[in-house]
């Protein structure tokens, strides 16, 4: 029998993000390759050497990079996290413009060498990156989708599992629409071990959860890149984590459902744009949505947090 071809991962950019995707991906032993790709060849070539000095204790792997997109070559998923950092205060849609040039410049070439590869885009903002990244490429757009509120989703989690005294595994929550200040948590369908978070009882010696401890959540979730950038300067560890599950699921073909930036098909009424909706992700990337029963209020704010995107898409000529 025919020895399986050895997976292949590329990480365009090896800023804080990048580096962190490919180190989760070497403990997780995601792929038989980590290769990384940035302008700057002393940090690329330091981080090679970093996590390659590791290497006698994760599952085996190798880790290559260059400031040449060769390194790319033959990928089966690339993951872009390319662009320009957010400032303490800046919100993510204010990247747009540099990181959309960015996308512009890079993008043709990495999927010259790896023209199978699944795209995974995370570069914010990652809904109008995954727009824009789907019109440059031509691609079918399951082939480039973006890593979406699955961070925000498990931070949602988090926030839920603390409150009620529960492993964060049991909580079943999603936040949908874009990925940035007009997301929306799906409360109506929030379960914990099968039980609806609406009719939630609380454990004993655990507070309610109820609407004000939803609000106080939901600002949370929102707000938690704002308050880790001016505490550290970027995230990085929990979008390393979040965007290492979605490589897997693809690379393992999963089928796994995660809430993942992609044409906005499931949802009538949302028009041409990319956001995030509970979708499943498999060896061909990004395939069917799911069509998740909402609320009147999510149902209008899914509606909004499209049009802040498709408004943005416009004013970059999208
Ligand atoms: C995050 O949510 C900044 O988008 C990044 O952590």
């Amino acid at each position: 029998m025919e020895a399986a071809r050895p997976t292949k991962l590329a990480i365009v950019g090896a800023g804080a993000v990048g580096t962190s995707i490919a180190y989760a991906s070497l403990i997780r032993g995601v792929a038989r390759t980590i290769a990384l790709l940035d302008i700057n060849t002393a940090k690329v070539t330091a981080e090679v050497l970093d996590m390659s000095h590791g290497l006698e204790f994760v599952p085996r792997a190798d880790v290559i990079g260059s400031d040449d997109v060769s390194v790319c070559a033959d990928a089966d998923v690339v993951v872009f996290t390319a662009g320009a950092k957010q400032k303490p205060g800046q919100s993510r849609l204010e990247l747009a413009e540099a990181t959309i040039g960015l996308t512009r410049s890079i993008l043709p070439g990495v999927i010259e060498a790896a023209p199978r590869a699944i795209y995974i885009m995370v570069t914010n903002p990652v809904d109008i990156v995954t727009y824009a990244a789907q019109k440059i490429s031509g691609l079918p757009p399951n082939q480039v989708f973006g890593s979406g509120t699955v961070l925000d989703s498990s931070r949602l989690r988090f926030l839920i599992a603390r409150h009620c005294g529960v492993a964060v595994q049991s909580v079943h929550s999603y936040i949908i629409g874009e990925h940035g200040d007009s997301e929306i948590p799906l409360w109506s369908s929030a379960s914990i071990g099968g039980v609806p978070l609406l009719q939630w009882k609380p454990l004993p010696g655990r507070p309610a959860m109820d609407a004000v401890a939803r609000e106080l959540i939901q600002h949370e979730v929102v707000h938690a890149a704002y308050t880790i950038i001016e505490g550290k300067g970027a995230t990085n560890y929990a979008i390393g984590l979040a965007s290492t599950r979605i490589v897997e699921a693809v690379l393992n073909n999963e089928h796994r459902v995660l809430p993942v930036s992609t044409l906005a098909t499931g949802v009538d009424g949302l028009g041409d744009v990319c956001l995030s909706l509970p979708t499943v992700v498999d060896r061909g990337g990004a395939q069917a949505q799911l069509d998740i029963p909402l609320s009147e209020s999510e149902r209008a704010g899914l509606v909004a947090s499209a049009e802040t995107l498709r408004g943005m898409q416009a004013r970059f000529g999208l």
